[in-house]
């Protein structure tokens, strides 16, 4: 029995309440969402040292006819390892080149995709004692299938280090294909900074299509990035650092995450993430490292350096052109600031030894520079107060399926008069519960939000963790949406969000189930208008957490508005034949929310719910 009624005066759910959380993990990033194909496309991801690792770069042609090496001879000041080419056959002669030429290849991130009739921008540094006759290409993985041949590069004039542009149209499709730079000329050639990136992203904003396409079906009302662990580093030296990542592409010098254990160039950097928030639709909010990793901390007494670092990457996203920061935003192709209003100082770092002595200080000079900033503490206060001036706190939940449903009434217990909390991170990761995504940790996540939903008043953000995983780097299991380099899916924790996405700025209603005598049903009810026809709808969102159906008569009380029309009213479900059943790159759709027309609607009206489902039924009003 579900009572949906509006109150006197109703609650208004946060713009924020839900939204998603970027995290650079599992490649979601280098790899992913950041649509760049080649992997390691400044040579530097072995290291500053060298000899230097160059993977996934390799080799074409025989050691007799050509060697590879890495020096430090590179133009760019902060990456200066550069690649040498040494060609040792030549064109025609005893010592001939083979027809195809010898050189380097890139097999992008466990294969390129690559899709006929698009268009690709290719892009490297090129260096030579002579004259250089390179052939630029893409190929199948073993270099046969001729996907698009660029123009031959052709210089005579590269003694200092030269910028050669290419546009690559694919003649055909492979989603395993590899970059080739080939030459059939004698010779030493020095590469740096190689990058392929397909013509169409989103805007041109660099994004992967249908990646973004996923995120923005979302509707989210924030952005949490970069990290999550990515943040803090195992050890500060490999932390993110935003000042690393801004500015031409060229000139970051990348670095190695360490706790997820790989490369990223960077190219998803601060300024990148700031405008995916702005592409979306959704808050920012920053999370910066607060001088605390895994492993080291730096001391309070030296912490005011850190602390000017993140000012400046404020005055970065919203400074005006004409300051320091700003100006470097401008520059890179954003005058208006970014919309940034939230930070969260840290990650998982309360307890940590230097943790509330370094937050006071971050705090302070934030609040005094920008005091319309909510600051996000790592402590939770949902038992507690906090001993710190906090705007929100922090709170994390990864647990079994059971756990996180019954987690639904969590924030029943909250203090109403502390700080709001930002559930950040919350998924159901046991393995026996998950495997790598089931429609059991969907629907204990639903049961969860739900409660997250009903108690918005003292909850002002959510999100699912993590947001990504590329197949061939699977760091953390499960994740919301899984990919390779030409496909994605989303996981039943991925379409469970889809039924909160008109939440945010919706009306909360008060509903009540009873009886639930073995507490396995969830309800929450909301009012939510349609944008583009301006419909209103009640929506009636309910879990059966159960291996019963049940049938749920609903009845609907004190509406202010017009009564439930008999027709446009729809049903949405997710369930499927077993609990444990997933999604996967062959049968992406088993596990997705059905539609379809909901008949005979009313104030009062029976409704069966499958065993195991998430039901919203959207009212027309
Ligand atoms: O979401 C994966 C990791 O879980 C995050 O990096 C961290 O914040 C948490 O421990």
């Amino acid at each position: 029995f579900v009572n949906a009624s509006s109150d006197a005066s109703p609650m208004i759910i946060p713009e924020t309440l839900f939204g998603i959380f970027f995290e650079e993990i599992n490649h979601a990033g280098a790899g992913g969402l950041w649509a760049e194909l080649v992997s390691n496309r400044g040579f530097e991801a072995g290291g500053q040292n060298i000899p230097s690792n160059i993977d996934p770069w390799g080799v074409i042609g025989d050691h007799s006819l050509i060697t590879v090496s890495t020096d430090r001879s590179s133009c760019f000041d902060r990456n200066k390892v550069a690649l040498k080419m040494e060609v040792v056959c030549d064109v025609g002669g005893s010592n001939a080149c083979p027809d195809g030429g010898v050189g380097i290849f890139n097999p992008g991130f466990w294969g390129m995709n690559i899709e006929e009739g698009k268009v690709y921008k290719l892009v490297f540094y090129v260096r030579s004692e002579g004259s250089v006759d390179l052939q630029v290409g893409l190929t199948d993985s073993n270099g046969v299938q001729k996907l698009a041949i660029g123009d031959r590069v052709v210089r005579s004039d590269v003694v200092n280090w030269t910028k050669v542009e290419a546009r690559l149209e694919a003649k055909g499709s492979n989603y395993n294909s590899r970059l080739q730079i080939t030459t059939k000329r004698k010779g030493v050639v020095w590469f740096d900074q190689v990058s392929l990136m397909p013509v169409d992203t989103y805007k041109g904003h660099g994004f992967r299509n249908d990646l973004f396409e996923m995120l923005k079906d979302l509707k989210p009302g924030f952005l949490r990035f970069p990290g999550g662990c990515f943040v803090e580093g195992e050890w500060l030296r490999n932390a993110f650092r935003w000042k690393e990542t801004i500015g031409n592409w060229e000139e970051r010098p990348g670095h190695f995450g360490d706790v997820w254990m790989y490369w990223t160039d960077d190219g998803f950097g601060h300024f990148e993430f700031l405008q995916l928030a702005e592409d979306l639709g959704a808050a920012p909010v920053w999370v910066f490292n607060n001088g605390v990793s895994h492993n080291d901390q730096v001391d309070t007494t030296a912490i005011l350096p850190f602390v000017q670092e993140i000012l400046d990457g404020l005055e970065f996203a919203r400074g005006d052109s004409s300051s320091k920061w700003g100006s470097v935003r401008a520059a890179m192709g954003h005058p208006e600031p970014f919309d940034l209003k939230y930070v969260a100082v840290g990650n998982e770092d309360c307890g940590k030894k230097n943790y509330r002595g370094n937050y006071l200080k971050f705090y302070e000079a934030i609040r005094q520079a920008y005091p319309d900033i909510k600051v996000i503490s790592n402590c939770d206060a949902s038992r507690a107060p906090l001993d710190h001036p906090a705007d929100m706190y922090d709170y994390h939940i990864y647990t079994d399926a059971k756990t996180m449903f019954a987690g639904s009434n969590y924030f029943d217990h909250a203090s109403p008069s502390g700080p709001k909390a930002f559930v950040s991170e919350y998924a159901v990761t046991n393995n026996n519960d998950a495997g790598t995504g089931s429609l059991l940790a969907a629907l204990a996540e639903a049961g969860f939000v739900i409660g997250l939903e009903k108690n918005s008043d003292l909850v002002e953000m959510a999100s699912y963790a993590p947001l990504f995983v590329h197949t061939n780097d699977r760091r953390w299991n499960p994740d919301a949406i899984v990919f390779n380099a030409s496909h994605s899916y989303g996981t039943p924790s991925y379409w469970m969000q889809h039924f909160f996405k008109e939440s945010n700025g919706a009306i909360l209603l008060s509903t009540s189930l009873d009886p639930n005598p073995s507490n396995q049903l969830l309800a929450s009810a909301i009012i939510w208008e349609n944008q583009e026809n301006k419909n209103k709808y009640l929506r009636i969102k309910v879990v059966n957490f159960g291996s019963e159906a049940v049938t749920l008569k609903i009845s609907i009380q004190g509406l202010t508005l017009n009564s439930i029309k008999s027709s446009g009213s729809t049903s949405t479900v997710l369930t499927s034949a077993n609990v444990k059943d997933e999604n996967s790159f062959t049968d992406p759709m088993k596990v997705v929310p059905l539609k379809s027309l909901l008949e005979d609607v009313g104030n009062d009206m029976d409704i069966t719910l499958s065993p195991h489902s998430l039901y919203s039924l959207d009212l027309l009003t």
